[in-house]
């Protein structure tokens, strides 16, 4: 379960980026050129919002099963200390809840803002502070803490 969980975990980010770079493409034409929020603007919102949460979802399960963040865990102490563990036990985690919770507030004051160029401008810096953060968190292959890690 572990390692399937972790696949599927891995090609989730995927998606997720590709739904996040559609929702700020859509909001900085939006604004720029004066159009209408509709509900297709509304549906790619609500759709990216839901990817994050299963996204958060699975990273929780994750979380509770990894052998790398239990041994983390089982010793905060030295894994402090340790950047590698550190990020599993820590970094990640916090920064990808702070970034879903930004995506969160996006969604919602999108929603509830007055005017279309209001709705779009909430979703471009809220959106865009959490794909900045997720960029941040994920294990690139090219990190120290991804080096054993593939882009998929
Ligand atoms: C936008 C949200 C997230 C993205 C894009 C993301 C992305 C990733 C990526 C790319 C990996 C590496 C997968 C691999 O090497 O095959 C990973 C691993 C992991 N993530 Fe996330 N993650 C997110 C949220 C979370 C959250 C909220 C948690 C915890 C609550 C979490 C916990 C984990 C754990 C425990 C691992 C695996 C550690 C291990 O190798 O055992 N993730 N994540």
């Amino acid at each position: 379960m572990y390692t399937g969980l972790l696949h599927f975990h891995s090609l989730l980010r995927w998606v997720l980026l590709l739904l996040l770079i559609a929702v700020l493409a859509k909001a900085f034409m939006g604004r720029k050129g004066g159009k209408v929020f509709g509900p297709g603007d509304r549906k790619l919102s609500l759709f990216t919002m839901i990817t994050a949460h299963l996204q958060l979802v699975f990273g929780v399960v994750l979380y509770m099963i990894s052998p790398i963040v239990q041994g983390a865990i089982a010793n905060m102490g030295s894994a402090m200390k340790n950047a590698p563990l550190r990020f599993w036990a820590v970094e990640h985690l916090s920064m990808m809840l702070l970034a879903i919770a930004f995506l969160t507030i996006g969604h919602i004051k999108a929603k509830k803002a007055a005017t279309d160029n209001a709705k779009f401008s909430a979703q471009f810096l809220w959106f865009g502070l959490g794909l900045l953060l997720i960029l941040l968190a994920i294990p690139w292959p090219f990190r120290e803490v991804g080096a054993d890690r593939g882009w998929f």
